[in-house]
């Protein structure tokens, strides 16, 4: 018989039937995802070290599957856990921390990483100031990678009896790559080409760091953020390239793996799919990190693919180029680039970068109109403008008009056009 938290890794490799492609099913861990190994890795080092005690409190900043693993850990072995999450993490993730006993601590989305409340300042911050309290730090703590260099490695190894010729994953903190990489490279001489798959517009594939679509992979920058630099978990010497996919290819795959492989999973495991199948090799490894249950209303669900612009549909007849202005620009400025646009109204958006083009549609904090422009206002509207997604149809679009006349249009989940009412009813007809 053994404990809840030895189920953890030894997860199957399954032949994909499309492609031929090794997949490595993460969601098979007994909390649902890869995280389970550097939670129970990371908490294990910190009993060891004395960082962390009997009846001390565990900490994390997340939002995702690091947070869930170490509310299973913490469940299991006896701590309380605290979790600090930005605002817009799904109420199910929410639910399923506190079903495990773990408080749940929430932060606006938006702060750069200088903000005393940005989720991992903020959880430093707990941990430091509680009695007991242990801040888990998956960013920084070598035993995130060190688990997958332990375990993930070996197995692929085992499994495939030393034939691997390639390792495909995302890279979110970098332990799993890093770890995985090392091991693969160390263990064939060097052969085994460790390649990561990486949202298009995250900096590890020199992306601008504007924002994508894909939960948990990648790396963001805050436009506002001067210096962000790459976790220490992440050991790029590992890995030898870097593919950028696109949002619309990793949804794409995620939900083709669903459809003909029957494997229902999430997003990041679309965008390590997208680059595994084009892959040219003896013997592909993929890695798939968590269940794609956490994400039905997201990349598995229609409505939302064709309200961020993932599908095309009617409203892509109306997609055209956009001039928009940072917030904060001056209001004749404006007027004078409303003016000369030619457009019904002028998105303003949030401030920061200028290299970042076209803005994504979160970025959209206002859509000016004359009048506003008028009476000297140019600001972030209190209520966020409300986008219509290229794949909706006419009909729904009209239906889901926001007040006024003008909305915007996401396309790939970035903005893509304006377009009146009057237009769209005219479009109809
Ligand atoms: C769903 C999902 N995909 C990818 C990753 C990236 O893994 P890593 O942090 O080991 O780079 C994570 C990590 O949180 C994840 O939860």
């Amino acid at each position: 018989m053994s404990g809840l938290l030895d189920l953890v890794g030894g997860t199957p490799l399954v032949s994909l039937r499309h492609s031929g492609v090794l997949a490595k099913l993460e969601y098979l861990n007994p909390g649902g995802s890869v995280k389970d190994r550097a939670a129970l890795s990371m908490v294990l080092a910190a009993e060891e070290s004395g960082a962390l005690r009997p009846g001390g409190t565990i900490v994390e900043g997340t939002s995702g599957n690091t947070g869930l693993g170490l509310a299973q850990v913490a469940a299991a072995r006896g701590y309380r856990m605290v979790c600090v999450l930005p605002d817009k993490t799904a109420v199910e993730k929410l639910d399923a921390l506190r079903a495990y006993g773990a408080e749940v601590v929430l932060t606006p989305s938006a702060l750069p990483k200088e903000h005393p409340n940005h989720v991992v300042a903020w959880a430093a911050r707990i941990a430091r100031e509680t009695p007991g309290g242990w801040w888990a730090d998956q960013y920084g703590n070598p035993a995130n990678p060190a688990v997958h260099l332990r375990t993930t490695g070996p197995e692929i190894w085992e499994a495939t009896e030393g034939r691997v010729t390639h390792f495909v994953a995302t890279i979110g903190t970098g332990g799993t790559i890093s770890g995985t990489g090392r091991f693969l490279k160390e263990a064939s001489d060097g052969r085994v080409q460790v390649i990561g798959a990486d949202p298009v517009t995250s900096s590890y594939n020199g992306g601008d760091g504007s924002p994508f679509a894909i939960e948990a992979a990648g790396h963001y920058v805050h436009p506002q953020t001067v210096d962000d630099p790459w976790p220490d978990s992440y050991h790029r010497d590992v890995v030898d390239s870097v593919v950028a996919v696109p949002d619309r290819a990793s949804i794409e795959a995620c939900r083709a793996l669903a459809r003909t492989e029957g494997l229902l999973v999430g997003g990041s495991s679309g965008t390590a799919f997208a680059v595994a199948r084009e892959v040219t090799g003896d013997c592909v490894v993929v890695l798939l990190p968590d269940s794609g249950r956490a994400y039905l209303s997201k990349y598995h669900s229609d409505t939302w693919c064709r309200r961020q612009g993932f599908l095309d549909g009617e409203l892509s007849a109306f997609v055209s180029p956009v001039v928009s202005v940072p917030v904060g620009t001056p209001v004749a400025e404006a007027r004078r680039a409303l003016e000369s646009s030619g457009q019904p109204a002028l998105p303003v958006v949030l401030a920061g970068r200028s290299d970042r083009f076209p803005p994504a549609a979160g970025e959209v904090l206002a859509l000016a109109t004359a009048s506003d422009l008028a009476s000297g206002t140019v600001g972030p509207a209190s209520v966020p403008p409300v986008g219509l997604g290229v794949g909706e149809s006419v009909a729904d679009a009209l239906e889901r008009f926001p007040d006024g006349e003008v909305a915007h249009l996401v396309r790939d989940g970035r903005l893509a056009g304006l377009v009146t009412r009057g237009a769209l009813r005219a479009g109809e007809q």
